[in-house]
């Protein structure tokens, strides 16, 4: 294995927290012992961010690996997300116990509402904010909120939330960007999901061109592009040499000129569920 980073940067959260501006991502792997390897690999790479959900139900795994890297916990930044199912305040407090559980941990760097599901959302986020206030969480946000599930949210919380985590790429930029800049200018870093457009771009030209152009793969352009932006980033990956790779972000930078190149490829490209319009 080539030489990787031993510490990754991060960005500060608005609460003085780190975080870790490379985390792997873990939808769509399964709760099995070869998830646990992967997620360990990461750890030993010198991935200090994991990024599960409830509803990817491989809490477990992610929990196993944390354990066996032997790496002091508070040198780990877990997130996990509140599923729909589990909105309002009782069921929230449960359902982030049940979480903690299953990872076998004893507070969460990172506690997501994972949608705006219309209704009980502002109950959510009131229990967010207790456990945030006993310790038992390091930081809380949300996820999938647009610039107006953001206002609603500032206008009744007492805890500005410390993330955005939406789908955040070239293909989609423009199309994300007044919801960006209301995070920015409020103090909400935004988070990238999907930041490698899950696979589907990574064959492009443009991106082919570039890749060879800075030495790197398509998904470290993308990846770079990102950070660039000021975006923490949680690219999946399965492939213990993917996982190398995309770690591999932090010796090149993208001109200015090739970064305005790549905010212009906008598509509207939504690789996942479009909260654009949720009430
Ligand atoms: N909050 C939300 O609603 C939400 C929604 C979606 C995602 N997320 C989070 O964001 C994470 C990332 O998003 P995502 O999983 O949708 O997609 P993604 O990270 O954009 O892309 C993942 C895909 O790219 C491939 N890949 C990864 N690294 C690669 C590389 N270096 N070269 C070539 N191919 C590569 C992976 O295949 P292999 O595994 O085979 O390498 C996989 O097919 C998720 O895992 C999850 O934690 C959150």
């Amino acid at each position: 294995m080539k030489a990787l980073p031993l510490k990754v940067p991060g960005f500060r959260l608005n609460n003085d927290v780190l975080i870790p501006a490379v985390g792997l991502g873990v939808y769509q792997m399964p709760n099995d012992a070869y998830t646990v390897k992967a997620v360990y690999h990461a750890l030993k790479c010198g991935y200090r961010h994991v990024d599960t959900a409830m509803i990817y139900r491989n809490e477990e795994s992610v929990g196993k690996a944390i354990a066996a890297s032997l790496i002091p916990r508070d040198q780990i930044f877990v997130t996990t997300k509140l599923w729909n199912s589990d909105h309002g305040y009782d069921q929230t407090i449960r359902a982030f116990n049940e979480s903690l559980k299953r990872l076998g941990l004893e507070y969460i760097d990172l506690y997501l509402i994972h949608w705006p599901v219309q209704g009980k959302r502002k109950d959510s986020w009131r229990a967010l904010e207790t456990l945030y206030s006993e310790g038992r969480c390091k930081a809380i946000g949300v996820s999938n909120y647009m610039e107006v599930h953001l206002r609603e949210l500032l206008g009744h919380c007492r805890i500005i939330p410390a993330v955005n985590q939406i789908e955040l790429h070239p293909y989609i930029f423009h199309s994300r960007f007044q919801t960006v800049e209301f995070c920015r200018e409020n103090g909400i870093i935004p988070v990238a999901y999907s930041p490698l457009t899950k696979g589907e771009k990574l064959n492009e030209p443009v991106l082919l061109k570039l890749a060879s152009k800075y030495e790197k793969s398509t998904a470290g352009i993308l990846l770079r592009w990102a950070l660039q932006q000021g975006f923490a980033v949680i690219p999946k990956s399965s492939v213990f040499s993917r996982i190398e790779d995309n770690l591999r972000v932090f010796d090149f930078s993208i001109s200015e000129s090739d970064m305005q190149l790549l905010s212009n490829l906008d598509e509207n490209l939504v690789t996942g569920w479009d909260p654009d319009g949720t009430p």
